[in-house]
């Protein structure tokens, strides 16, 4: 089952390429943009990693981005990321990145998406790795400074599929940001936003997603399990629910295997993701298997939670097809 796991082909759609920093990597780039670390070694840094909430494990994430500086810097960030992938045969990924946690620090936009978008092009050229951009938008900042940052984008929208909304949620509802994501659905951009686990009002910002904001997917969304009527909704109209086990157990206590297991049961398109691999240890081969060990899953149901990836991700038709054709092949020549 490990190897079947750690070989089939993976398509993976909630990762923050800012969550992919290693303490190594926090280390290094400290050192080559001369700024001091409260921590003297990698070891120091994991040891601080004390997160048991959202806004706990947030604070933490933002002070690292510091050493994010130049436009090389963020083609490694990324390009790191995709080498770790290549090694858990992620073979197609939409990364989040999240432009407000640089600009209010005076990097500009072009330095953070040309080297993302340099680290995709050569992802895709020497490892295979496909790929397609999502920008966040910081929940927790007013919705002119993500109006701005949308009209910042629009230079670039060959190389961004869509947006998100990510952050702290409390007092942050979907409905704050409508006007954004009228306007970033309007210049073609597909739309998802984050419904973390067990925020406050958490059911009613999962029905403002899909009723009002009218999103493509959502990130996390275990709540809607509880409201019937809105998980009939999200498999009416075929949404994604990406889910991240591992972070769970951080901010929550809780791989929510179970819930994982009754939205199989639902028909409810979930699939598993890593969300910040480098703060909560673990990329997506380790989500998966963390579930085996809690839950028992079955080959069939980690085939299907991984095809249901392909399935709502933002490819046409054809591509989602092809990958899916190579899971179905890798499944008959090797289980
Ligand atoms: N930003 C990075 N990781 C996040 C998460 N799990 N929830 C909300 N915002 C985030
Ligand atoms: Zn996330």
């Amino acid at each position: 089952m490990k190897k079947y796991i750690e070989e089939m082909p993976k398509a993976e759609l909630h990762v923050h390429l800012e969550g992919t920093l290693e303490p190594e990597h926090i280390f290094s780039l400290a050192e080559r943009n001369n700024i001091s670390l409260d921590y003297k070694t990698p070891e120091e840094v994991v040891a601080a990693y004390d997160f048991h909430d959202l806004p706990s494990f947030l604070t933490i994430y933002y002070a690292a981005m510091n050493v994010l500086q130049t436009e090389q810097d963020f083609y490694e960030l990324a390009y790191h990321y995709f080498l770790r992938a290549k090694k858990d045969s992620i073979v197609y990924v939409e990364p989040f990145f999240d432009p407000q946690g640089h600009t209010s620090r005076g990097v500009a936009f072009d330095t953070i998406i040309q080297g993302i978008h340099r680290a995709q092009l050569d992802a895709q050229e020497k490892l295979g790795i496909e790929s397609n951009l999502i920008m966040c938008f910081l929940r927790d900042l007013s919705a002119e400074s993500a109006m701005e940052h949308l009209e910042m984008s629009l230079p670039y929208k060959d190389w961004i599929i869509g947006v998100g909304l990510d952050s702290d949620e409390k007092d942050n509802p979907p409905s704050k940001f409508a006007e954004v994501f009228a306007r970033a659905r309007e210049e073609g951009y597909l739309l998802t936003m984050h419904c973390d686990v067990n925020q406050v009002d958490i059911v009613d910002h999962i029905w403002q997603c899909v009723n009002d904001i009218k999103v493509d997917r959502i990130d996390h969304g275990i709540n809607s399990l509880e409201d019937e009527a809105l998980c009939d909704e999200i498999v009416k109209r075929g949404l994604g629910l990406t889910v991240c086990p591992v972070s769970n157990r951080f901010v929550v206590q809780n791989l929510t295997s179970a819930e994982i297991k009754t939205m199989l049961t639902k028909n409810m398109k979930v699939t598993i993701n890593s969300d910040d691999p480098g703060y909560f240890r673990a990329y997506l081969t380790e989500n998966f298997l963390a579930l085996i060990e809690d839950a028992e899953f079955t080959i069939d149901e980690m085939k299907q939670l991984n095809k249901n990836a392909f399935d709502v991700s933002w490819l046409d038709t054809k591509r989602k097809q092809d990958y899916l054709n190579q899971v179905e092949e890798f499944f008959e020549s090797t289980v």
